[in-house]
C-alpha cells in the first residue's frame, strides 16, 4: 500500500470512528484519548484537538535530565522541568525518580501526556554485551535479538522507554571511532542485525511489558565521514546512497522501527538534519514511516556551523520542514516554533503531523495507560543468571581467531605468562556507551584464565606497560615472568575511549609502547599468543609476524574473561568471522570486500605494500577444518519469476565439533552499470559435529537477490550470467527472458 493510500485509509477510519462516537455519552467523549481500548488514531485525533499550540510544541522537544547525580541538583532540575515536555534523555537508572517526573507530567500538566524517557542503550544496559561490531562477527542474529530483549527489559525496569539504537551505519573506514557501534562494512549484514535488534527491543508489540522503542541511527551516511573524521562532510553519490547506505534503514523501517535519528553529517552539501529528500520524500512518503525522527544531540543548531542556517531560528525552520519532528536538546523548537507559525513559515497542519507522530509512538508504547515503571531493587532488575549466560555465549561467538600457527588451543598443563595492559583490566572490556556497566560486574581476562586452567599457579602475570605513553619500566618484570612460562599470552588493545563517538584516529595501529612490548617478548623465542581488545580493526603489519596466534576479542562486555579463556583452553571452538576488513596499513583505507573492479585489475597496486588487506571481511579460523563440497543449484537457467535453490554441503573434517557460518555472495559481472566484485546476500550459521556433514541452502529470489538499485532507488533486474560463491566454491547461473 502506498503512503497516500495509507493516509487516506487512516483519515477515513478516523472520520468514521469520530462519527460513531457522537453517540457516546459526553463524559467519555471528553477523555477519549484516555480510553485504553480506543484505536490509536482516534486517540491521537481526540488529543490533538484539545491541545494548545504551546502544548503541541513542547511535545516536539527533548531535554536531558539527571546527568549529575547530586540529589539536590536533580531536585532542582525536576522542579524546573515543564510538565508538558515531550521527552527526556534519562541519565539515571532509578525508576523512582522517573516516576516522580512522570507524575509531574501526568498530574501537573493540563492534559496529562506522559513523557517519553530515552537513553543510549547500545550493547546492553547493566548486563553489558560485546560491542555491536563484535556481535556482527558472531553471524548469529538470533543472539542479537535475545540480548537486545534483555537490554530492553533492564532499561524498562530502570525507567527507560526508548533506546537510541541500533546504529546501522555501514562503515568502511576504521579511522572513524564509531565503527565499533555498528555492524561493520556490509550493507546486508547491517540490515539483518539491525532488524534483529529492532525485534529484540520492540518485542512482538511495543506495548508489551518489557518492550522499548528502537531508534535507527544515524540517518543516513554518517559512516562515510570524510577521512574518518567524526561529524564531518560525507560525499555520497546517489548510487552509493541507494546501494550501500539506505537499505539497512529500509529493512528496519519495514520491521517496524518506531523512530529514527537524523545524522550529523552533511551529505553532498545538504546536512542530513535538513535533508527533506531523505527525511520526508524517502522515509515518510516512499517508505510510509509513521513514527518520528529525532535530531541528533545539538544537530539542529549545528546547521549553523554547517553553513546552511544563519541563526538558531532558521536552523529550526530548516530541520522541521525537512522532517525532524523532535529537537534533541537544542530547545530551538520551543523557542522559535510559535513565532514561525505566526509568520506562516510553519503551518498548523505540519505541527499536527509532527505531534501526531510523537503521540503515536507514546500511545503504541502504552505510556498513556501505564505511565509508571515498576519499582524494583537493582538485584531484581539486572544481571540475571540466564542473561549473563547469554553474554558469555555472545562473547564466545563474537571473538575471531585471526591467526593460529597450530599453537592454540593450549594443553591444560601449559604454564602461561599472561602479560599486557588488558590482562587485568575491566573498564576497557566494557567498550564505549556502557554508562550503566560496572567494573565489578566484569570478569577480567586474568580471572577467566585462572578459573579455566587446572592449577591456578600455572598462570603468572605481569602488566608490562600501560596502554600508551612511553614508560618501559614494566618491561623487565614482563620479560622475567615470560621466561618462567612455556607460552606468552599477551593482552593488548585500545582503551574504551579510543573508539566510539568523537574518537577518530589518524592511524589505527597500537601505540608504540605496546608494539615495543611484543617485540621485546618475542626475543625470548617463546610462542606468543596475541589477544586484542579494541573497538575497530587495527593495523598490525609490524606485530602480526611476531605472533604465533592472534585472537580478536573486541570489547566483549562483562563475560569476556570466560569466553576468552574457553577459547584459549579449547573448551570453546572459535566460530567468529570478521564483519569488517583489517587493512594491512592505515593508508589502504578505504578497503572493503565489495569494492568495484579496477579498470586494470593487474595494475594500479601500491608501490610500497601489498594491495591485499591483512584480513578480509569474512575471515575467521576454527580449531577444526571444514570442507565445502560441491555447490549445486536446482536450475542453472531460470526466469525472473522463478526462485532457485543453491546448496552446499559442508563437512567437518578436523579435530572437534564446531559451528560454521556460510556466507553466500553473488556477483553480476556484466550489467548496465558496474557492480561490486561480489555482494553478501545471505548467511547462515550451523553446528557441525566432528565427522559429520551439513547441507546449507540459499533460496535465490531473482527480484530481490539479483537486482540492484539505480541512483533513484529503482530496482533494476537484468538478464545474463551471475556467479554464486560459498566458501571456496563458485557456480555460474543465468537469468533468462
Ligand atoms: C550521538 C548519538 C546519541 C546521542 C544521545 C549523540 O552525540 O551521536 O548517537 O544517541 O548523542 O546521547
Amino acid at each position: 500500500m502506498t503512503y497516500y493510500q495509507l493516509k487516506w485509509l487512516r483519515s477515513y477510519l478516523v472520520l468514521a470512528i469520530l462519527f460513531f462516537i457522537q453517540i457516546i455519552p459526553s463524559t467519555a467523549q471528553q477523555t477519549l484519548y484516555k480510553e485504553k481500548n480506543a484505536i490509536v488514531e482516534v486517540r491521537i485525533t481526540d488529543l490533538l484537538k484539545r491541545m494548545t499550540l504551546k502544548e503541541k510544541i513542547l511535545q516536539l522537544n527533548q531535554y536531558t535530565l539527571g546527568i549529575n547525580n547530586n540529589s539536590n541538583n536533580i531536585g532542582e532540575e525536576v522542579k524546573s522541568l515543564p510538565p508538558e515536555i515531550g521527552s527526556l534523555i534519562y541519565f539515571s537508572n532509578d525508576p523512582l525518580l522517573r516516576n516522580q517526573i512522570q507524575k509531574k507530567a501526568m498530574e501537573q500538566s493540563r492534559l496529562g501526556i506522559p513523557i517519553l524517557f530515552g537513553f543510549d542503550v547500545i550493547h546492553g544496559f547493566r548486563t553489558v554485551y560485546p560491542i555491536s561490531l563484535a556481535q556482527a562477527c558472531s553471524w548469529n542474529p538470533k543472539l542479537v535479538e535475545q540480548l537486545c530483549a534483555v537490554a530492553a527489559k533492564e532499561s524498562k525496569l530502570s525507567g527507560i522507554d526508548w533506546t537510541f539504537s541500533p546504529m546501522i551505519d555501514v562503515a568502511r573506514d576504521a579511522r572513524w571511532g564509531r565503527v565499533s557501534e555498528g555492524y561493520g562494512e556490509d550493507t546486508y549484514a547491517n540490515s539483518v542485525f539491525g532488524v534483529a535488534s529492532v525485534k529484540g527491543y520492540q518485542g512482538k508489540n511495543l506495548s508489551d511489558q518489557f518492550s522499548i522503542a528502537a531508534c535507527l541511527k544515524h540517518y543516513v551516511g554518517y559512516g562515510e565521514s570524510e577521512g574518518g573524521r567524526d561529524y564531518h562532510y560525507s560525499d555520497i553519490s546517489s548510487q552509493a546512497l541507494w546501494e550501500a547506505y539506505l537499505p539497512p534503514y529500509k529493512a528496519c523501517v519495514d520491521a517496524g522501527a518506531a523512530t529514527l535519528m537524523s545524522a550529523f553529517n552533511d551529505i553532498s552539501g545538504t546536512p542530513a538534519t535538513a535533508n527533506r529528500y531523505l527525511l520526508t520524500d524517502i522515509l515518510k512518503k516512499k517508505w510510509a514511516h509513521d513514527g518520528f525522527v529525532v535530531s541528533d544531540w545539538n544537530a539542529i543548531e549545528q546547521l549553523i556551523d554547517q553553513g546552511v542556517a544563519k541563526d538558531r531560528k532558521e536552523a529550526g525552520l530548516k530541520a522541521f520542514k525537512a522532517g525532524v519532528e523532535m529537537d534533541m536538546k537544542d530547545n530551538i523548537y520551543f523557542e522559535f516554533m510559535e513565532e514561525l507559525v505566526k509568520e506562516n513559515k510553519v503551518s498548523i497542519a505540519m505541527i499536527d503531523d509532527a505531534v501526531s507522530r510523537v503521540l503515536r509512538v507514546k500511545f503504541r508504547l502504552g505510556l498513556f495507560d501505564k505511565p509508571y515503571t515498576a519499582t524494583t531493587d537493582e538485584k531484581a532488575r539486572y544481571l540475571k543468571k540466564e542473561d549473563v549466560e547469554l553474554a558469555k555465549k555472545m562473547a564466545a561467538e563474537s571473538m575471531v581467531l585471526l591467526k593460529n600457527k597450530q599453537i592454540l588451543p593450549l594443553r591444560k598443563e601449559t604454564k602461561i605468562a599472561l602479560i599486557g595492559p588488558m590482562a587485568k583490566d575491566k573498564t576497557n572490556l566494557l567498550g564505549s556507551w556502557s554508562f550503566n556497566g560496572r567494573d565489578a560486574d566484569v570478569e577480567s581476562l586474568y580471572e577467566g584464565l585462572k578459573k579455566e586452567f587446572n592449577e591456578p599457579s600455572q598462570i603468572i602475570y605481569a602488566k608490562g606497560c600501560d596502554f600508551d605513553k612511553d614508560d618501559e619500566s614494566g618491561f623487565e618484570e614482563a620479560l622475567a615472568t615470560a621466561k618462567k612460562a612455556e607460552v606468552i599470552v599477551l593482552c593488548l588493545g585500545e582503551k574504551k575511549t579510543w573508539s566510539g563517538e568523537n574518537a577518530s584516529r589518524s592511524t589505527i595501529s597500537l601505540p608504540a609502547i605496546q608494539e615495543k612490548l611484543i617485540m621485546e617478548l618475542k626475543k625470548l623465542g617463546k610462542p606468543v599468543i596475541l589477544v586484542l581488545s579494541n573497538g575497530r580493526p587495527l593495523e598490525l603489519q609490524r606485530i602480526e609476524p611476531l605472533a604465533d596466534a592472534i585472537l580478536e576479542i573486541w570489547q566483549p562486555g562483562i563475560a569476556g574473561g570466560s569466553a576468552f579463556a574457553g577459547i584459549i583452553s579449547g573448551r570453546i571452538n572459535p566460530s567468529g568471522k570478521l564483519a569488517i576488513t583489517f587493512p594491512l596499513t592505515t593508508g589502504q583505507i578505504p578497503i572493503y570486500y565489495n569494492m568495484r573492479q579496477s579498470a586494470r585489475p593487474d595494475q594500479g597496486k601500491y608501490q610500497d605494500i601489498s594491495t591485499e588487506s591483512l584480513y578480509w571481511f569474512g575471515h575467521g579460523l576454527s580449531y577444526t577444518n571444514y570442507n565445502y563440497e560441491s555447490l549445486t543449484v536446482s536450475k542453472t537457467k531460470f526466469t525472473a519469476k522463478e526462485k532457485i535453490k543453491v546448496s552446499v554441503t559442508v563437512s567437518n573434517i578436523g579435530k572437534m565439533d564446531g559451528e560454521e557460518t556460510v556466507l553466500w555472495y553473488i556477483s553480476d559481472p556484466v550489467a548496465s552499470i558496474s557492480r561490486p566484485i561480489k555482494e553478501l546476500k545471505y548467511f547462515e550459521k550451523k553446528a557441525i559435529k566432528l565427522g559429520e556433514k551439513v547441507i546449507y541452502q540459499f533460496e535465490i529470489d531473482p527480484i530481490k537477490d539479483l537486482s540492484y538499485s539505480d541512483a533513484n532507488g529503482n530496482r533494476i533486474l537484468e538478464e545474463g550470467d551471475f556467479y554464486i560463491y560459498a566458501g571456496d566454491k563458485k557456480l555460474k547461473i543465468e537469468l533468462i527472458k
